[in-house]
Protein backbone atom coordinates (compact mmCIF):
# COMPACT_ATOMS: atom_id res chain seq x y z
CA UNK A 1 0.00 0.00 0.00
CA UNK A 2 1.27 3.58 -0.71
CA UNK A 3 0.45 6.58 0.45
CA UNK A 4 -2.42 7.29 -2.10
CA UNK A 5 -3.98 4.58 -0.54
CA UNK A 6 -7.69 4.48 1.54
CA UNK A 7 -9.77 2.03 3.37
CA UNK A 8 -12.89 2.83 4.33
CA UNK A 9 -14.43 0.94 7.85
CA UNK A 10 -18.36 0.60 7.05
CA UNK A 11 -20.42 0.86 10.89
CA UNK A 12 -20.77 -2.29 12.61
CA UNK A 13 -23.71 -4.37 13.86
CA UNK A 14 -22.35 -6.29 16.44
CA UNK A 15 -18.91 -8.02 17.21
CA UNK A 16 -19.61 -11.44 18.51
CA UNK A 17 -16.81 -14.54 19.11
CA UNK A 18 -13.03 -14.82 20.39
CA UNK A 19 -9.92 -13.96 19.12
CA UNK A 20 -6.48 -14.63 19.81
CA UNK A 21 -4.80 -11.42 20.51
CA UNK A 22 -0.94 -10.98 19.04
CA UNK A 23 2.18 -11.02 20.81
CA UNK A 24 2.98 -7.84 22.40
CA UNK A 25 5.28 -5.70 20.15
CA UNK A 26 7.29 -4.26 23.77
CA UNK A 27 8.10 -7.52 25.10
CA UNK A 28 9.13 -9.40 22.08
CA UNK A 29 12.15 -6.49 21.38
CA UNK A 30 13.36 -7.05 24.62
CA UNK A 31 13.47 -10.65 24.86
CA UNK A 32 15.06 -10.16 21.22
CA UNK A 33 18.02 -7.72 22.26
CA UNK A 34 18.16 -9.34 25.91
CA UNK A 35 18.74 -12.69 24.23
CA UNK A 36 21.07 -11.62 21.65
CA UNK A 37 23.19 -10.60 24.78
CA UNK A 38 22.94 -13.83 27.01
CA UNK A 39 24.55 -16.82 25.79
CA UNK A 40 22.99 -19.99 24.62
CA UNK A 41 20.05 -19.93 22.51
CA UNK A 42 16.37 -17.62 23.38
CA UNK A 43 13.72 -19.11 21.70
CA UNK A 44 10.68 -16.94 21.55
CA UNK A 45 7.29 -18.09 20.39
CA UNK A 46 4.59 -16.00 19.48
CA UNK A 47 7.01 -13.39 18.79
CA UNK A 48 4.89 -10.35 17.72
CA UNK A 49 4.61 -9.89 13.85
CA UNK A 50 4.98 -6.26 14.08
CA UNK A 51 7.34 -4.06 11.41
CA UNK A 52 8.78 -2.53 14.61
CA UNK A 53 9.90 -6.13 15.79
CA UNK A 54 11.29 -6.82 12.31
CA UNK A 55 13.70 -3.83 12.69
CA UNK A 56 15.13 -4.55 15.86
CA UNK A 57 15.72 -8.30 14.54
CA UNK A 58 16.99 -6.64 11.21
CA UNK A 59 19.45 -4.57 13.47
CA UNK A 60 20.84 -7.50 15.75
CA UNK A 61 21.53 -9.46 12.39
CA UNK A 62 23.52 -6.33 10.91
CA UNK A 63 25.74 -6.96 14.77
CA UNK A 64 26.23 -10.38 13.56
CA UNK A 65 23.52 -12.22 16.01
CA UNK A 66 22.53 -15.33 14.15
CA UNK A 67 18.79 -15.13 13.91
CA UNK A 68 15.94 -17.89 12.82
CA UNK A 69 12.69 -16.36 12.20
CA UNK A 70 10.12 -19.24 11.72
CA UNK A 71 6.23 -18.03 11.67
CA UNK A 72 5.64 -16.67 14.83
CA UNK A 73 9.01 -18.08 16.53
CA UNK A 74 12.17 -16.53 16.68
CA UNK A 75 15.18 -17.97 17.70
CA UNK A 76 18.34 -15.91 18.97
CA UNK A 77 21.50 -17.17 19.00
CA UNK A 78 23.20 -15.16 21.79
CA UNK A 79 26.94 -15.21 22.25
CA UNK A 80 27.25 -13.04 25.29
CA UNK A 81 29.26 -9.76 25.28
CA UNK A 82 31.52 -11.37 22.81
CA UNK A 83 28.40 -11.70 20.74
CA UNK A 84 28.13 -8.64 18.23
CA UNK A 85 30.83 -7.38 15.79
CA UNK A 86 31.33 -4.40 13.91
CA UNK A 87 28.09 -3.31 11.62
CA UNK A 88 28.66 -3.70 8.35
CA UNK A 89 26.34 -0.82 7.45
CA UNK A 90 24.05 1.31 9.35
CA UNK A 91 21.77 0.04 11.69
CA UNK A 92 18.00 1.21 10.90
CA UNK A 93 15.63 1.22 13.38
CA UNK A 94 12.91 1.95 10.78
CA UNK A 95 9.88 3.93 12.39
CA UNK A 96 10.86 1.77 16.08
CA UNK A 97 11.81 4.28 18.99
CA UNK A 98 12.34 1.15 20.93
CA UNK A 99 14.35 -0.53 18.66
CA UNK A 100 17.05 2.91 18.57
CA UNK A 101 16.44 3.81 22.47
CA UNK A 102 16.91 0.34 23.99
CA UNK A 103 19.48 -1.22 21.68
CA UNK A 104 21.96 2.44 22.38
CA UNK A 105 21.94 1.25 25.21
CA UNK A 106 23.20 -1.99 24.66
CA UNK A 107 25.53 -0.40 22.18
CA UNK A 108 26.66 1.71 25.03
CA UNK A 109 29.02 -1.19 26.21
CA UNK A 110 30.42 -2.51 23.05
CA UNK A 111 33.90 -1.13 21.71
CA UNK A 112 32.82 -0.44 18.22
CA UNK A 113 31.40 2.63 16.72
CA UNK A 114 27.90 2.27 15.18
CA UNK A 115 25.04 4.44 14.00
CA UNK A 116 21.84 3.98 14.21
CA UNK A 117 19.48 5.68 11.83
CA UNK A 118 15.58 5.75 11.29
CA UNK A 119 12.69 6.67 8.67
CA UNK A 120 11.55 10.52 8.87
CA UNK A 121 8.67 9.92 11.23
CA UNK A 122 11.67 8.71 13.91
CA UNK A 123 14.42 11.05 12.79
CA UNK A 124 11.96 13.79 14.42
CA UNK A 125 11.54 12.26 18.18
CA UNK A 126 13.89 13.27 20.80
CA UNK A 127 17.03 10.97 21.79
CA UNK A 128 18.60 13.20 24.11
CA UNK A 129 16.54 11.53 26.45
CA UNK A 130 19.30 8.72 26.11
CA UNK A 131 22.19 10.84 25.03
CA UNK A 132 22.52 12.08 28.47
CA UNK A 133 22.71 9.10 30.55
CA UNK A 134 24.15 7.02 27.94
CA UNK A 135 27.28 10.38 28.12
CA UNK A 136 27.57 10.04 31.46
CA UNK A 137 27.96 6.06 31.58
CA UNK A 138 30.89 7.01 29.23
CA UNK A 139 30.28 6.34 25.83
CA UNK A 140 31.23 8.61 23.06
CA UNK A 141 27.71 9.48 21.60
CA UNK A 142 26.58 12.09 18.72
CA UNK A 143 24.07 13.43 16.77
CA UNK A 144 22.04 15.61 14.45
CA UNK A 145 21.28 18.73 16.31
CA UNK A 146 22.87 16.74 19.86
CA UNK A 147 18.96 15.39 19.76
CA UNK A 148 18.30 13.33 16.72
CA UNK A 149 18.74 10.26 14.61
CA UNK A 150 21.44 9.64 12.60
CA UNK A 151 23.24 8.46 16.72
CA UNK A 152 26.43 7.43 16.23
CA UNK A 153 27.98 5.34 19.77
CA UNK A 154 31.04 4.42 20.26
CA UNK A 155 30.87 2.20 23.43
CA UNK A 156 33.55 0.99 25.87
CA UNK A 157 34.34 0.79 29.30
CA UNK A 158 31.57 1.89 31.45
CA UNK A 159 31.83 3.43 34.63
CA UNK A 160 28.46 3.18 37.31
CA UNK A 161 26.20 5.68 37.35
CA UNK A 162 23.32 7.23 39.54
CA UNK A 163 20.02 8.35 37.52
CA UNK A 164 16.79 10.25 38.29
CA UNK A 165 14.54 9.77 35.32
CA UNK A 166 13.49 13.63 33.81
CA UNK A 167 11.09 11.99 31.44
CA UNK A 168 8.40 8.78 32.86
CA UNK A 169 9.56 6.66 29.86
CA UNK A 170 10.18 3.08 29.60
CA UNK A 171 12.43 3.34 26.89
CA UNK A 172 14.87 5.64 28.61
CA UNK A 173 14.66 3.30 32.07
CA UNK A 174 15.46 0.31 29.58
CA UNK A 175 18.36 2.23 27.82
CA UNK A 176 19.69 3.06 31.45
CA UNK A 177 19.54 -0.43 32.92
CA UNK A 178 20.84 -2.10 29.68
CA UNK A 179 23.98 0.21 29.95
CA UNK A 180 24.05 -0.41 33.48
CA UNK A 181 24.10 -4.05 33.67
CA UNK A 182 27.87 -3.36 31.29
CA UNK A 183 29.11 -0.74 33.68
CA UNK A 184 31.99 -1.11 36.21
CA UNK A 185 29.86 -0.82 39.55
CA UNK A 186 26.69 -0.69 41.18
CA UNK A 187 24.35 1.88 38.75
CA UNK A 188 21.03 3.02 40.37
CA UNK A 189 17.86 4.33 38.36
CA UNK A 190 15.31 6.36 40.18
CA UNK A 191 11.91 6.39 38.06
CA UNK A 192 9.15 9.02 39.95
CA UNK A 193 6.52 7.62 37.81
CA UNK A 194 6.15 3.80 37.26
CA UNK A 195 6.47 3.04 33.69
CA UNK A 196 6.08 -0.22 32.17
CA UNK A 197 8.46 -3.00 33.36
CA UNK A 198 9.18 -5.37 30.60
CA UNK A 199 12.69 -4.60 30.72
CA UNK A 200 13.31 -6.03 34.50
CA UNK A 201 11.20 -8.77 34.37
CA UNK A 202 12.85 -10.12 31.18
CA UNK A 203 16.49 -9.34 32.38
CA UNK A 204 15.61 -11.29 35.70
CA UNK A 205 14.16 -14.28 33.64
CA UNK A 206 17.28 -14.35 31.82
CA UNK A 207 19.10 -14.50 35.54
CA UNK A 208 20.37 -10.59 36.22
CA UNK A 209 20.07 -9.66 39.46
CA UNK A 210 18.11 -6.15 39.53
CA UNK A 211 17.20 -5.14 42.67
CA UNK A 212 13.84 -2.99 43.20
CA UNK A 213 12.88 -0.62 46.20
CA UNK A 214 9.36 -0.29 45.63
CA UNK A 215 5.47 -0.68 46.98
CA UNK A 216 2.29 0.32 45.92
CA UNK A 217 0.53 3.70 46.69
CA UNK A 218 -2.63 5.01 46.01
CA UNK A 219 -3.73 7.56 43.44
CA UNK A 220 -6.49 9.54 44.15
CA UNK A 221 -7.91 6.61 45.69
CA UNK A 222 -7.51 3.95 42.95
CA UNK A 223 -4.72 1.78 43.68
CA UNK A 224 -1.43 2.62 41.48
CA UNK A 225 2.06 1.95 40.80
CA UNK A 226 4.28 4.66 42.45
CA UNK A 227 7.83 5.21 41.21
CA UNK A 228 10.76 2.96 41.92
CA UNK A 229 14.39 3.21 42.69
CA UNK A 230 16.52 0.07 40.87
CA UNK A 231 19.91 -0.63 41.24
CA UNK A 232 21.79 -2.91 38.91
CA UNK A 233 24.94 -4.20 39.21
CA UNK A 234 27.19 -4.22 36.50
CA UNK A 235 28.51 -7.71 36.51
CA UNK A 236 27.27 -9.02 33.14
CA UNK A 237 31.25 -9.77 32.15
CA UNK A 238 31.11 -12.00 35.23
CA UNK A 239 28.02 -13.26 35.25
CA UNK A 240 26.32 -14.12 31.73
CA UNK A 241 23.13 -13.71 31.63
CA UNK A 242 21.22 -17.19 30.04
CA UNK A 243 19.06 -17.60 26.66
CA UNK A 244 15.82 -19.30 27.57
CA UNK A 245 12.49 -20.06 26.16
CA UNK A 246 9.98 -17.66 26.27
CA UNK A 247 5.93 -17.67 25.13
CA UNK A 248 5.49 -13.65 24.21
CA UNK A 249 1.72 -12.68 25.86
CA UNK A 250 -0.56 -10.96 23.75
CA UNK A 251 -0.21 -7.30 23.45
CA UNK A 252 -2.73 -5.38 25.79
CA UNK A 253 -2.48 -2.34 23.44
CA UNK A 254 -4.03 -3.80 19.75
CA UNK A 255 -6.47 -5.75 22.30
CA UNK A 256 -7.61 -2.47 23.06
CA UNK A 257 -8.78 -1.58 20.13
CA UNK A 258 -11.27 -4.39 19.58
CA UNK A 259 -12.56 -3.88 23.17
CA UNK A 260 -13.51 -0.35 22.52
CA UNK A 261 -15.30 -1.22 19.70
CA UNK A 262 -17.28 -4.00 21.67
CA UNK A 263 -18.31 -1.65 24.52
CA UNK A 264 -19.59 0.83 21.95
CA UNK A 265 -21.03 -1.50 19.39
CA UNK A 266 -24.61 -2.48 20.22
CA UNK A 267 -25.42 -6.30 20.89
CA UNK A 268 -21.50 -7.11 21.41
CA UNK A 269 -20.01 -9.89 23.39
CA UNK A 270 -16.43 -10.20 22.88
CA UNK A 271 -13.37 -13.04 24.54
CA UNK A 272 -10.22 -12.31 24.12
CA UNK A 273 -7.39 -14.99 24.47
CA UNK A 274 -3.96 -15.25 25.91
CA UNK A 275 -3.87 -11.29 26.62
CA UNK A 276 -0.77 -9.63 29.02
CA UNK A 277 -2.20 -7.95 31.90
CA UNK A 278 1.30 -6.38 33.37
CA UNK A 279 -0.02 -3.99 36.00
CA UNK A 280 1.86 -1.35 33.97
CA UNK A 281 0.24 -1.68 31.16
CA UNK A 282 -3.62 -2.29 32.15
CA UNK A 283 -4.97 1.03 33.68
CA UNK A 284 -7.12 0.93 29.74
CA UNK A 285 -8.80 -1.94 31.54
CA UNK A 286 -9.37 -0.56 35.23
CA UNK A 287 -9.73 2.98 34.08
CA UNK A 288 -12.66 1.53 31.50
CA UNK A 289 -14.10 -0.33 34.78
CA UNK A 290 -14.29 2.45 36.95
CA UNK A 291 -16.18 4.07 34.05
CA UNK A 292 -19.02 1.67 34.10
CA UNK A 293 -17.54 -0.73 30.90
CA UNK A 294 -18.65 -4.60 31.63
CA UNK A 295 -15.36 -6.08 31.03
CA UNK A 296 -14.36 -9.73 32.97
CA UNK A 297 -10.95 -10.25 33.53
CA UNK A 298 -9.77 -14.03 34.42
CA UNK A 299 -5.92 -14.50 35.28
CA UNK A 300 -4.13 -17.43 34.20
CA UNK A 301 -0.76 -18.30 35.66
CA UNK A 302 2.30 -16.17 34.50
CA UNK A 303 4.34 -17.09 31.55
CA UNK A 304 7.98 -15.60 31.24
CA UNK A 305 7.24 -13.42 34.51
CA UNK A 306 4.51 -11.80 32.63
CA UNK A 307 0.67 -12.17 33.86
CA UNK A 308 -1.82 -13.17 31.83
CA UNK A 309 -5.37 -13.81 31.02
CA UNK A 310 -8.46 -13.61 29.53
CA UNK A 311 -10.72 -10.86 28.59
CA UNK A 312 -14.79 -10.86 28.55
CA UNK A 313 -16.50 -7.33 26.70
CA UNK A 314 -20.23 -6.52 26.46
CA UNK A 315 -21.45 -3.75 24.95
CA UNK A 316 -21.60 -0.81 28.32
CA UNK A 317 -23.15 2.38 28.68
CA UNK A 318 -19.80 4.73 30.26
CA UNK A 319 -19.97 7.79 32.08
CA UNK A 320 -16.70 10.06 31.88
CA UNK A 321 -12.98 10.16 32.30
CA UNK A 322 -10.36 11.98 34.26
CA UNK A 323 -6.93 10.77 33.09
CA UNK A 324 -3.75 12.51 33.99
CA UNK A 325 -0.72 12.42 36.40
CA UNK A 326 0.61 8.74 36.83
CA UNK A 327 -1.69 7.32 34.89
CA UNK A 328 -0.42 8.45 31.45
CA UNK A 329 2.47 6.20 31.44
CA UNK A 330 0.36 3.04 31.79
CA UNK A 331 -1.84 4.37 28.82
CA UNK A 332 -0.18 6.42 27.06
CA UNK A 333 -0.02 3.73 23.28
CA UNK A 334 -4.58 3.61 24.50
CA UNK A 335 -5.02 7.62 24.62
CA UNK A 336 -6.39 7.88 20.76
CA UNK A 337 -8.48 4.76 21.21
CA UNK A 338 -9.46 6.25 24.70
CA UNK A 339 -10.23 10.09 22.98
CA UNK A 340 -12.80 8.09 20.45
CA UNK A 341 -14.49 6.17 23.49
CA UNK A 342 -14.93 9.47 25.32
CA UNK A 343 -17.14 10.80 22.35
CA UNK A 344 -19.68 7.69 23.89
CA UNK A 345 -19.21 8.58 27.39
CA UNK A 346 -21.91 10.27 29.16
CA UNK A 347 -20.02 12.89 30.66
CA UNK A 348 -16.61 13.29 27.71
CA UNK A 349 -13.46 12.79 28.92
CA UNK A 350 -10.62 15.00 29.95
CA UNK A 351 -6.59 13.81 29.33
CA UNK A 352 -3.80 15.81 30.75
CA UNK A 353 -0.04 15.85 31.39
CA UNK A 354 0.34 13.81 28.09
CA UNK A 355 2.59 16.44 26.30
CA UNK A 356 4.88 13.13 25.27
CA UNK A 357 1.86 12.21 22.99
CA UNK A 358 3.39 14.96 20.63
CA UNK A 359 6.46 13.00 20.33
CA UNK A 360 4.96 9.59 19.45
CA UNK A 361 5.14 8.62 15.85
CA UNK A 362 2.76 11.69 15.16
CA UNK A 363 1.96 14.18 17.30
CA UNK A 364 -1.39 11.95 18.67
CA UNK A 365 -2.91 15.12 20.04
CA UNK A 366 -3.40 17.27 16.74
CA UNK A 367 -3.92 14.18 15.14
CA UNK A 368 -6.78 12.88 17.50
CA UNK A 369 -7.96 16.23 17.27
CA UNK A 370 -8.24 16.86 13.41
CA UNK A 371 -9.80 13.48 12.77
CA UNK A 372 -12.56 13.89 15.40
CA UNK A 373 -13.18 17.31 13.82
CA UNK A 374 -13.70 15.64 10.24
CA UNK A 375 -15.90 12.91 11.68
CA UNK A 376 -17.83 16.05 12.75
CA UNK A 377 -16.89 15.82 16.56
CA UNK A 378 -15.94 18.29 18.99
CA UNK A 379 -12.48 18.03 20.47
CA UNK A 380 -10.72 21.00 22.19
CA UNK A 381 -6.81 20.34 21.84
CA UNK A 382 -4.51 21.37 24.77
CA UNK A 383 -0.55 21.86 24.65
CA UNK A 384 -0.68 18.63 27.07
CA UNK A 385 -3.93 17.08 26.28
CA UNK A 386 -7.59 16.78 25.22
CA UNK A 387 -10.80 17.66 26.24
CA UNK A 388 -13.48 15.50 24.43
CA UNK A 389 -17.68 16.26 25.42
CA UNK A 390 -19.35 13.20 25.41
CA UNK A 391 -22.97 12.16 23.81
CA UNK A 392 -21.48 12.70 20.38
CA UNK A 393 -22.07 10.81 17.73
CA UNK A 394 -19.33 10.07 14.59
CA UNK A 395 -20.50 11.26 11.21
CA UNK A 396 -18.45 9.34 8.68
CA UNK A 397 -15.82 10.96 7.12
CA UNK A 398 -11.97 10.77 5.76
CA UNK A 399 -9.63 10.56 8.30
CA UNK A 400 -5.97 10.59 7.78
CA UNK A 401 -3.46 8.08 9.50
CA UNK A 402 -0.38 10.68 9.67
CA UNK A 403 1.46 8.00 9.13
CA UNK A 404 0.70 6.55 12.62
CA UNK A 405 -0.48 2.72 13.62
CA UNK A 406 -2.52 3.58 17.05
CA UNK A 407 -4.46 6.46 14.46
CA UNK A 408 -4.64 4.19 11.63
CA UNK A 409 -6.40 1.82 14.05
CA UNK A 410 -8.25 3.78 16.43
CA UNK A 411 -9.76 5.97 13.57
CA UNK A 412 -10.59 2.49 12.07
CA UNK A 413 -12.56 1.76 15.27
CA UNK A 414 -14.32 5.18 14.65
CA UNK A 415 -15.61 3.89 11.03
CA UNK A 416 -17.22 0.71 13.42
CA UNK A 417 -18.61 2.91 15.57
CA UNK A 418 -19.54 5.86 13.19
CA UNK A 419 -23.46 5.98 11.85
CA UNK A 420 -21.79 6.54 8.42
CA UNK A 421 -18.67 4.25 6.37
CA UNK A 422 -15.20 6.19 7.86
CA UNK A 423 -12.61 6.19 5.05
CA UNK A 424 -8.95 6.04 6.67
CA UNK A 425 -5.67 7.56 4.30
CA UNK A 426 -3.09 5.72 4.39
CA UNK A 427 -3.73 2.64 6.32
CA UNK A 428 -0.74 0.61 5.75
CA UNK A 429 1.13 2.18 8.67
CA UNK A 430 -0.89 -0.76 10.98
CA UNK A 431 1.87 -3.08 9.61
CA UNK A 432 3.91 -0.94 12.38
CA UNK A 433 2.96 -2.99 15.17
CA UNK A 434 -0.09 -4.90 13.97
CA UNK A 435 -0.10 -5.92 10.17
CA UNK A 436 -3.31 -8.73 10.26
CA UNK A 437 -4.99 -6.14 11.75
CA UNK A 438 -7.91 -5.52 9.64
CA UNK A 439 -8.70 -9.02 8.80
CA UNK A 440 -8.57 -9.66 12.84
CA UNK A 441 -11.60 -6.84 13.07
CA UNK A 442 -13.53 -9.13 10.20
CA UNK A 443 -13.36 -12.53 12.25
CA UNK A 444 -15.49 -10.76 15.17
CA UNK A 445 -17.31 -7.60 13.11
CA UNK A 446 -21.22 -8.16 11.82
CA UNK A 447 -22.32 -5.60 9.65
CA UNK A 448 -25.59 -7.14 9.36
C1 LIG B 1 7.50 1.55 24.90
C2 LIG B 1 7.36 2.58 25.77
C3 LIG B 1 6.50 3.74 25.52
C4 LIG B 1 5.46 3.43 24.46
C5 LIG B 1 6.06 2.76 23.26
C6 LIG B 1 6.74 1.46 23.64
C7 LIG B 1 8.44 0.47 25.23
O1 LIG B 1 7.30 4.81 25.07
O2 LIG B 1 4.79 4.60 24.06
O3 LIG B 1 5.05 2.48 22.31
O4 LIG B 1 8.39 -0.60 24.59
O5 LIG B 1 9.23 0.68 26.14
P1 LIG B 1 8.09 5.78 26.09
O6 LIG B 1 8.99 4.94 26.88
O7 LIG B 1 8.86 6.73 25.24
O8 LIG B 1 7.03 6.46 26.88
Amino acid sequence: MNHAERLEIAPAARIQGAVRVPGDKSISHRLAMIGAIAEGTTVIHNFAASQDCQSTLECLEQLRTPILHTGSTVLVEGRGLEGFEVPRRQLNAGNSGTTARLLSGILAGFPFESTLVGDDSLSRRPMKRIIDPLRRFGAIVEARDDNYLPLTIRGGPLSAISFTMPTASAQVKSAVLLAGLQAAGVSKVHEPVATRNHTEIALSEFGAHIHVDAGEIKIEGRKALQGKEFSVPGDLGRKPLQGKEFAVPGDLSSAAFLIAAALCVPDSKLRLTGVGLNPTRSGFLSLLQQTGARILISQLAPTGGEPIGEITVETSELSGMDIGGSWIPNVIDEIPILAILGTRTRQGIRIHDAAELRKKESDRIRAVATNLGRLGAQAQEFPDGLRIPGNQALRGGIVDSFGDHRIAMAFSVAGLIAVEPVTIQDPSCVRISFPGFFEWLDEVVYRD
